[in-house]
């Protein structure tokens, strides 16, 4: 098969490399489409490594594809089922051996890419939103980075679950398709960074930025308030006032999911699959597609992904 490999230099080729062997408990999956995450550029630089049981040197943490074939003692799926998955690694090639326990059903109708899109944005949304913070209806919800891949889905899981959401968007270009993301009459709010304050005070804030100023924004909270750290690109020091975060009774509640154990990933995707999947099957949520480059074009695909102006998700198609 044909696959995207790191070479040691912080940069990515195009190589060979023999089919995934399919053991006990796994599934080949010939890969329609992949989607791109920073943390591939992280791993390219040699600071995020692959997880045990990954291949250590292929990016792309989410795929959408075809089951080939299945391996001794997995029954929930067969030959030809359309699957996407959040991966440990490896999504960036033209087939992958994953877990059965992760493979998430393809709504009918999702495209390949769409479908690539989804598993690491939602899961990510889904988990520090609703698993790990509680978010509630009526709550209201500060988005930061709100247009890329993970802000569109924060935004969305947030507007399903009947929080009221103040996105925070640097591109004022942007603006109108983040505020579009919410339903009919969710009615979600976009503000430039630096008017967060003008429409506080918040239950939530989703920090997907980071940088010097971001534990500020403790002043932001309702009582009781939490700041959920979930990205920190923009900077990943940043002061925080203590005394505010004690008045205010507030939590901060960092989160990854690529270095959790197998099991709670299963569990993470078992969830997913039962609480987030049938939102996306019926409309209620969907994943906005930045662009799309063929396998052979992965230079582009990655220089998309670091680029500015995105909005929605970067996806490769082997
Ligand atoms: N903890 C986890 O489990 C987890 C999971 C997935 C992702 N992440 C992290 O979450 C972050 C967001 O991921 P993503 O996939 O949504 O990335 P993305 O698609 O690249 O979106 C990032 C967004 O943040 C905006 N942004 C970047 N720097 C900014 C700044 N200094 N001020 C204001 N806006 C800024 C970008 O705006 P421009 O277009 O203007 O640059 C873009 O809209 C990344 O840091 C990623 O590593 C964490």
């Amino acid at each position: 098969m044909r696959a995207v490999v790191i070479d040691g230099r912080g940069t990515f080729r195009l190589a060979e490399r023999a089919d995934p062997a399919v053991g006990p408990g796994l599934v080949a999956v010939r890969v329609h489409a992949a989607g791109l995450n920073a943390a591939d550029l992280q791993q390219a630089r040699g600071d995020y490594p692959a997880p045990p049981g990954w291949p250590a040197d292929i990016p792309g943490l989410e795929i959408a594809g075809e089951v080939e074939e299945v391996g001794a003692g997995v029954t929930d799926v067969r030959a030809g089922d359309r699957v996407m998955a959040l991966v440990g690694g490896g999504g960036h090639a033209e087939k992958i051996a994953v877990p059965a326990e992760l493979l998430l059903p393809i709504p009918v109708g999702l495209s390949w890419r769409e479908a690539a899109g989804f598993p690491e944005a939602f899961s990510t949304a889904w988990d520090a939103l609703v698993v790990q913070a509680g978010v509630r209806a009526g709550d209201r919800v500060l988005v930061t980075g709100a247009a890329g891949g993970v802000g569109t889905a924060m935004v969305q899981v947030a507007t399903a679950s009947g929080a009221r959401v103040v996105a925070s968007v640097r591109r004022t270009a942007l603006h109108n398709r983040v505020r579009e993301l919410a339903p009919a009459g969710g009615g979600v709010d976009v503000v430039s960074p630096g008017q967060e304050g003008e429409r506080a005070p918040y239950d939530l804030i989703v920090e997907l930025v980071g940088g010097e100023d971001c534990l500020r924004r403790v002043e932001l909270l309702r009582t009781r308030g939490k700041i959920l750290v979930v990205g920190v690109q923009g900077g990943a020091v940043a002061p925080l006032r203590m005394v505010d975060l004690m008045l205010a009774r507030a939590q901060l509640i960092g989160t990854t999911i690529r270095g959790r154990s197998p099991a709670e990933k299963a569990l993470l995707a078992a969830t997913v699959r039962t609480g987030v999947v049938p939102l996306l099957a019926d409309g209620r949520l969907r994943v906005p597609l930045d662009a799309a480059f063929p396998l052979d074009r992965y230079a582009d695909a990655y220089a998309r992904l670091a680029g500015p102006g995105k909005f929605g998700k970067v996806v490769m198609l082997p």
